[in-house]
């Protein structure tokens, strides 16, 4: 084994998840209060000191209040490294946070208690599903009048399909908050918002046993609910199965209130306790293990001018395997060159800091000439491999490119290419013709004003939009079907990728299924791989 197993093993690399409000950035701040934050790459975008990253495309974030940065931070608690990758909250850029949820071995989903599960996490929930990630959900706000707990377990059972096994229990909500009851060591532990912005420690632990005490500190009636709803739940919840928890078929569920600061730690030591150290990834040669392996990590975001002053790029990577260290040159799989990645660092908001070693479970950035690709692989320049790639998610919506200065055709293909590359935007040409003909295709709408104001203020290119009717877009699987004869419905358009890969729009999912039923044999998919 290698000497650094170690530092690998104690590694916990998570992405945390939530509808935009639910809670996500207070619960962020207050898992840096048990932990010596030992890097802030990004921000945590606490409203009240509301610090952005620096670029140029974030101005739209600023004017419209919204954030589409995702950021990585890492701290250490307990004697474990943890890294957390927080995304973006604007659901117009959920195909960053789909990537982030690519690096993560597992997800923390946070949800309002008074809302129960909402759009944006069932959105990002099926990406959790798809990779057998465990997921852990953490009710927050419980300080608040919360819905009914059974219902809240019942909502995320059906609107995602996951079967849930409450670790612990809340006492009443709003001005009736008591606390909750763990279920493993049967204890109460008690709430007080008078610790609101500290750290726990002082919370008074209560066994159900002690029943006078116990009615003392929460009173009868709430004392008689708890213990009417033990029973409930001991006979009607998923039974804990830390297998199943890991295979991401049962999610753990934790109760708490992230502004009050109360069930934080609590929920921090469980995960700590079921969450897996960085887990083996599939390439192209196998699974690669992260501590028996050399180094090798993978692309999963590339973001534009993180610093005005730099007008740079940055590719963040996750290590997969082994120790990357600084003075070692790797291979780029994709560009098929020898390099040293240039200026590895830790991205902090205003500041960046030089990294000389990570290891597997580790998001590194790195200076980007415009060599990287979403999806790509390093790895150690004797070897050759690739990871698998990362799905793209089909856009919604689409556009015709016109470009208003035809001179400045140079820039404009340089400047849209790039955005495609950093995966904000999806580029496709006219079947038939090449670049002159550009359709662009995005998730969410913000990212037809995002790309506009980027072509403009970085490449000094002027175009025009015009919207185009389709709302699906289908590949085409099996590569040996004639394009030139395959028979579609009146409104089906026949486009390419950039990499020349066959693709269809449709205007609604009707012309699909008749193109589909008039051409035999035709398989179509909805998702695209980079
Ligand atoms: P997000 O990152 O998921 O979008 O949510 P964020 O943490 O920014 O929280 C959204 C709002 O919910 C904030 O209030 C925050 O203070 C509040 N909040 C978070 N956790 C709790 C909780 O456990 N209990 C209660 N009662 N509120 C909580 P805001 O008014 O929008 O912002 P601020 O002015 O308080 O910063």
């Amino acid at each position: 084994m290698s000497n650094y197993a170690d530092e690998i093993n104690k590694r916990r690399t998570f992405a945390i998840i939530s509808h935009p409000d639910a809670g996500k950035t207070t619960l962020t701040e207050k898992f840096l209060l048990y932990g010596g934050a030992i890097n802030l790459a990004g921000s945590v975008k606490g409203k009240a000191t509301a610090r952005h990253a620096v670029s140029d495309w974030m101005e739209i974030e600023k004017e419209r209040g919204i954030s589409v940065t995702s950021s990585v931070l890492q701290f250490e608690y307990g004697g474990f490294c943890i890294n957390i990758l927080d995304t973006p909250g604007h659901q117009d850029f959920s195909e960053d946070t789909y990537r982030t949820l690519m690096a993560a071995d597992s997800a923390v989903m946070v949800i309002d208690a008074s809302k129960g599960v909402e759009a944006q996490t069932r959105k990002l929930f099926k990406v959790c599903v798809m990779r057998h990630i465990p997921i852990f959900t953490f009710i927050n706000k419980m300080d608040r009048d919360a819905n009914d707990t059974f219902e809240l377990l019942d909502d995320i059972e059906k609107e995602l399909g996951i079967a849930t096994c409450p670790i612990n229990w809340p006492i009443g909500s709003g001005k009736n908050f008591q606390g909750v009851y763990e279920r493993e060591t049967k204890c109460v532990i008690t709430y007080s918002d008078t610790e609101k912005g500290t750290k726990e420690g002082h919370a008074t632990r209560i066994p159900v046993s002690e029943e006078e005490a116990l009615k003392a500190q929460i009173g009868e009636a709430n004392m008689a609910q708890l213990m009417e709803e033990i029973e409930l739940l001991d006979g009607a919840s998923a039974p804990y199965d830390l297998g199943q928890i890991q295979a991401g078929d049962l999610t753990p569920v934790f109760f708490g209130s992230a502004l009050t600061n109360f069930g934080v730690e609590i929920f921090l030591q469980h995960f700590l306790k079921m969450t897996t150290t960085p887990l083996a990834r599939k390439a192209d040669i196998g699974l690669i293990d992260p501590v028996e392996h050399d180094f090798s990590a993978f692309v999963f975001k590339i973001q534009a001018n993180m610093n005005k002053a730099h007008r740079d790029r940055i590719a963040f990577m996750r290590i997969c395997s082994g120790k990357f260290d600084v003075t070692e040159e790797v291979r780029h799989v994709q560009g098929g060159k020898v390099l040293r990645l240039s200026q590895p660092q830790q991205i902090m908001a205003d500041e960046r800091k030089i990294l000389s070693e990570a290891y597997a479970g580790d998001i590194i950035g790195v200076f980007d000439p415009g060599i990287f690709s979403i999806g790509d692989t390093i790895c150690m320049p004797k070897e050759e491999f690739a990871y698998e790639g990362i799905p793209t998610f089909a856009p919604e919506h689409f556009a015709r490119v016109r470009q208003m200065d035809t001179m400045k055709r140079k820039q404009f293909v340089k400047g849209i290419t790039q955005i495609a590359q950093e995966g904000a935007i999806q580029i496709f040409q006219e079947f038939n013709t090449g670049m002159e003909e550009i359709i662009v295709g995005v998730v969410g709408v913000l990212q037809f004003d995002v790309l506009k104001y980027r072509l403009e203020n970085e490449y000094n290119v002027e175009i025009k939009l015009e919207n185009l009717p389709y709302e699906h877009i289908r590949w085409i699987e099996n590569k040996e079907i004639d394009l030139d004869k395959l028979t579609g419905t009146s409104d089906m358009k026949k486009i390419k990728d950039l990499k020349g890969n066959p693709l269809l729009l449709f205007v609604n999912p009707w012309s699909i299924g008749m193109t589909l039923d008039r051409n035999e044999g035709l398989v179509l998919s909805e998702f695209g791989r980079n």
